[in-house]
């Protein structure tokens, strides 16, 4: 039995088959109608979501499957102070797979320690979120035609955001990628993603607070929300919240064939007038959300 708790479990070959399983999904709805008649899928988010949540719900049943699950704390027994093992143990026996999501780091892997069946991990704190980096790479993927030779700009929170951790790591295994890291100084990447994956990987990188100063390089920018629910006080959120705002204007020493992408929910870091730009490809992301969940589901199911 696999787990998905970490994008390192998978290897690049694996990604690059959910890749394509997704890609066939894009093509062929209809052969994948029912491949998981009769599974149930249990989707426990003890943080509020929109997109993570409800694209697992959406891919299981479009797969032809059911959903059953709870999407705040308080409305789990985890308010009586229940134990994430006990849960994950109770919930195995209700269902064939279980989606997590948690604010305690590690919270899915202790799940999966005690479940009996597969857990993934759906955002653990600030730590890892493997769905969506599979999410962006078959975006990237489909604009781009490839996940080799990128130079990739992460923007705005990147010390609290889960998901520019998970995405570093997997693009650390591809060949010619270059990261560009575009933040304030006190949101800046955690040291243990610097050393333990981008200088232990020798993927070159950069480090500014200036997001127009390298904005003509960039093939991908990954914009990013600040994770006010992380901060420790609300006057460093109000002070930083507005660091960084992708307008038009900002885009113009930008590459023509640039992709943005966002994992959203976006606040003000992208302004609407971005939307209309062909280069605006985060809701384009959001779609990919899905495919990319229904061709993991299926695997994790062994489903063929
Ligand atoms: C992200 C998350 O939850 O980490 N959202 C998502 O899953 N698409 C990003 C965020 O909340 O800012």
């Amino acid at each position: 039995m696999r787990h998905l708790i970490d994008i390192l479990e998978l290897s690049t070959a694996e990604i690059d088959g959910l890749i394509a399983k997704a890609d066939d999904i894009i093509a062929n709805p209809g052969q994948y109608a029912h491949k998981c008649d009769g599974k149930i899928l249990a989707t426990l988010f003890f943080e509020p979501s929109t997109r993570t949540r409800l694209s697992f719900e959406s891919a299981m049943l479009r797969l032809g499957g059911q959903v059953l699950g709870f999407s705040e704390a308080a409305s789990s027994s985890a308010a009586k102070g229940e134990s994430v093992a006990d849960t994950a143990r109770t919930v195995s026996c209700y269902s064939d797979i279980i989606a997590m999501r948690h604010p305690k780091e590690g919270a899915p892997l202790v799940a999966s320690m005690h479940a009996t069946v597969p857990v993934i991990n759906a955002g653990d704190g600030g730590h890892n979120h493997p769905t969506q980096t599979l999410t962006d790479l078959l975006t990237i993927h489909r604009e781009k035609g490839r996940l080799n030779d990128l130079t990739v700009g992460f923007c705005g929170d990147l010390k609290f955001g889960r998901t520019v951790h998970s995405l570093i790591s997997a693009l650390s295994r591809y060949t010619g990628i270059k990261i560009v890291l575009v933040a304030p100084e006190e949101l800046k990447l955690p040291s243990y993603v610097r050393q333990n994956v981008l200088e232990k990987n020798n993927i070159p990188y950069t480090q500014t607070t200036d997001l127009e100063s390298v904005m003509p390089e960039l093939d991908i920018l990954y914009m990013t929300r600040v994770q006010r629910e992380r901060f420790f006080n609300e006057e460093d959120y109000l002070r930083l919240k507005d660091s960084y705002i992708l307008t038009p204007e900002k885009l113009e020493s930008a590459k023509k064939d640039l992709c943005i992408l966002h994992p959203l929910p976006r606040v003000n870091e992208i302004s609407v007038a971005v939307d209309s730009d062909p280069r605006a490809c985060y809701f384009k992301q959001v779609d990919c959300g899905r495919y990319i969940r229904m061709a993991l589901i299926m695997k994790l199911l062994e489903v063929e």
